[in-house]
């Protein structure tokens, strides 16, 4: 059974140039314990849709189920990692993972050993009681995958979680996600705009249009892992997704 799935989500903004459809009818299922990659380039609508999935932005029309019940979003069932890493500047690393346990009430003798499991299984053992602004952007990311896991839930909604690091320590925090996956098989929802990144990490890729929004194609990616990017499979599919990205999204005109 599909742990999630969506049906005929629609979703549009009102502007000063008028209302404008950013999701336009979009379907689809994912199955428990699937990683998923959400692909399209930046303003397609990808954080509008996890917006809508966790709860934080009401949609027009439209159905969400989990586990074949619906449901109006996934809010309790989801963590949600979003697109900038929001760790709290005066809390030290520890209270920053600490912090969803803090507001759900857990008692700390509960949720600190977990913390500090997760900070040794993201690399962090040691950097506990250092501020954020003492971390580089790849450890600040680290933390924030510690605090999303820590949450425990069915889901994990990660938004371009990667986008701004550079290609090392992106390969680096690449391959910890996919560790953690393995460990812990929550189902991922992984939103990117970059075609390696999603082939590399996902079981399917759903290829988004420019926008409104819709599925232009959604690819199971069957190489095994560890994926190597010079490995002819690899390359072949991401030409393909490269010609079907191309042709939905342009380049703008240039004058001449
Ligand atoms: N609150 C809002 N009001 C009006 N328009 C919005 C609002 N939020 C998003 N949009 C518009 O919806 C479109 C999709 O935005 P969204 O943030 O979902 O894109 P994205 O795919 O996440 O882009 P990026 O990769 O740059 O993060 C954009 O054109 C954006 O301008
Ligand atoms: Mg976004």
């Amino acid at each position: 059974m599909a742990s999630l799935e969506i049906r005929e989500i629609r979703k549009s903004f009102e502007t000063e140039q008028g209302r404008m459809t950013v999701l336009d009818g979009l379907s689809f299922r994912v199955r428990d314990g699937e990683f998923v990659s959400v692909l399209g380039p930046s303003g397609c609508g990808k954080s509008t849709l996890l917006n809508i999935l966790s709860g934080l932005l009401p949609y027009d029309e439209g159905e969400i189920y989990w586990e074949g019940q619906r449901v109006p979003h996934l809010r309790s069932r989801a963590a949600y990692m979003i697109q900038k890493d929001l760790l709290l500047p005066w809390r030290r690393v520890l209270e920053n993972v600490l912090l969803f346990p803090e507001i759900l009430g857990i008692p700390r003798g509960e949720s600190e050993p977990k913390a500090r499991t997760l900070l040794m299984e993201v690399g962090l053992q040691g950097f506990e009681r250092h501020y954020p602004h003492q971390l580089s952007g790849g450890m600040r990311q680290r933390v924030a995958l510690a605090r999303t896991l820590i949450a425990n839930k069915d889901i994990l909604l990660l938004d371009e979680p990667f986008g701004a690091l550079d290609a090392i320590t992106r390969a680096n925090l690449q391959d910890l996600l996919l560790h953690l996956w393995h460990r812990y098989r929550p189902t991922i929802l992984f939103v990117t705009h970059d075609i390696e990144e999603a082939l590399l990490l996902s079981d399917r890729i759903l290829v988004l249009s420019a926008v409104p929004a819709r599925i232009l194609e959604d690819l199971a990616v069957s190489l095994p892992r560890p994926r190597e990017v010079t490995d002819p499979a690899f390359i072949q599919l991401k030409a393909h997704l490269l010609r079907l990205l191309r042709k939905s999204h342009p380049p703008p005109e240039r004058a001449t």
